[in-house]
């Protein structure tokens, strides 16, 4: 396990993924790359290290690593309700863009420019935005030598928006998506998001799922959570301890860390967390006003976690279980993987506190 340091705080191990990613970026852009898993799993933290460590030899003054062009969105930070606010939010005129001074490096890897001229018309809609975007991806590549690479972190913030009222953005945009690959390999693109609920739903459209890769970040193994608690000096018992209850989320992990000294012992810290999963869980019970049925359901799912270590959704897609499924993984207290269609706690403080449901 390597130990970085990024925007001065350590950041843990993921050298796996990390090679990953680069390799990836290696070869000519063939598939579309979706990465997704549990909630806080450090999907966002380790795509912007990729980013600014990886892909710029200086982020700062957005000098990027050999013939690199790189552009990342994470849109849970814009308030994106309209094709309208998209279109301001990320596109913007060439001409005055590059004559703005102290926007930050943040920001600017944000925004694609065009030239006023044809912005004009995109937004007249006497141009298709994407064609546009098309256009000067392929100068970038062939007049440049530029290697593209266009990595958007949650994506579901795209749905339910249309373009005129009638045409999907998402739709349009994965399309935008499969010809940067598949069709015409001028760029990468990296795809990122928590919602398996969506990811299941690009899964299993015919078209997308033969022109992706889907790649999991998952919270840390146990072997890294070993290594790291022991470098701040924990003993193998209270690793034990840490690794059943927190399982290998990072955050999860580091909170103990800050806080264990206000609880007299590290067992009495983890069974309050333990305590609050149980509570949320009970909470949802009550506000989700849920029917007899979907209770059973869910508490056969948790049995099951508890007693197998997950629980494996049937291959014919059992439609009401995949409801209720659907529900607690919004709720980030379940995780449902798509490509295995196995079910477990989002994190594992979740599973300890099914245990004090007493099924
Ligand atoms: N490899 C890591 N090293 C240190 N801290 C991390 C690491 N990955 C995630 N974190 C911490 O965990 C928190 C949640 O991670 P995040 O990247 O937002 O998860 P996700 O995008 O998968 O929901 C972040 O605030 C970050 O501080
Ligand atoms: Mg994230």
């Amino acid at each position: 396990m390597n130990t970085r340091t990024f925007r001065n705080k350590k950041l843990i191990d993921r050298d796996k993924e990390i090679n990953f990613l680069l390799d990836w970026f290696n070869q000519l852009p063939e598939l579309i790359l979706w990465v997704y898993g549990p909630k806080s799993s450090g999907k966002t933290t380790l795509i912007e290290y990729v980013v600014e460590k990886e892909l710029f030899e200086d982020f700062e003054n957005l000098k990027p690593k050999g013939n690199y062009w790189v552009r990342y969105v994470n849109l849970r930070r814009k308030l994106i309700s309209s094709y309208e606010t998209f279109l301001e939010s990320f596109i913007k005129p060439e001409e005055e863009y590059v004559m703005q001074k102290g926007i930050s490096a943040g920001v600017s890897v944000a925004v694609f420019t065009l030239k006023a001229e044809i912005l004009k018309q995109v937004k007249e809609r006497k141009k298709d935005l994407f064609d546009a975007l098309i256009d000067e991806l392929d100068k970038k590549v062939k007049k440049e030598n530029k290697k593209p690479i266009l990595i958007i972190d949650e994506i579901q913030t795209l749905e339910e928006i249309y373009i005129n009222g009638e045409r999907e953005l998402l739709k349009e945009f994965l399309n935008f998506c499969v010809s940067l690959t598949k069709e015409t390999h001028l760029s990468h693109v990296v795809i990122l998001s928590s919602n398996t609920v969506f990811i299941d739903r690009i899964y299993n459209d015919a078209k997308l799922k033969k022109t992706s890769e889907f790649f999991k970040i998952d919270h840390l193994d146990k072997s890294i959570v070993v290594e790291w608690l022991s470098s701040e000096g924990y003993t193998e018992e209270e690793i034990n301890l840490i690794y059943d209850y927190l399982g290998g989320c990072i955050p999860d992990i580091q909170r103990m860390m800050m806080l264990k000294d206000k609880y007299k012992s590290i067992k009495e810290y983890l069974e309050h967390r333990a305590f609050l999963a149980y509570s949320q869980i009970v909470m949802f019970y009550h506000q989700g006003k849920f029917p007899k049925e979907e209770i059973e359901i869910f508490e056969n799912i948790c049995k099951e976690i508890l007693n197998n270590g997950s629980f494996v959704l049937s291959k014919d897609r059992d439609s009401k279980y995949l409801e209720v499924i659907s529900k607690w993984a919004e709720k980030e207290i379940l995780f449902f993987d798509p490509l295995t269609l196995e079910v477990k706690g989002n994190s594992r403080i979740y599973e300890k506190g099914m245990e004090k449901l007493e099924l």
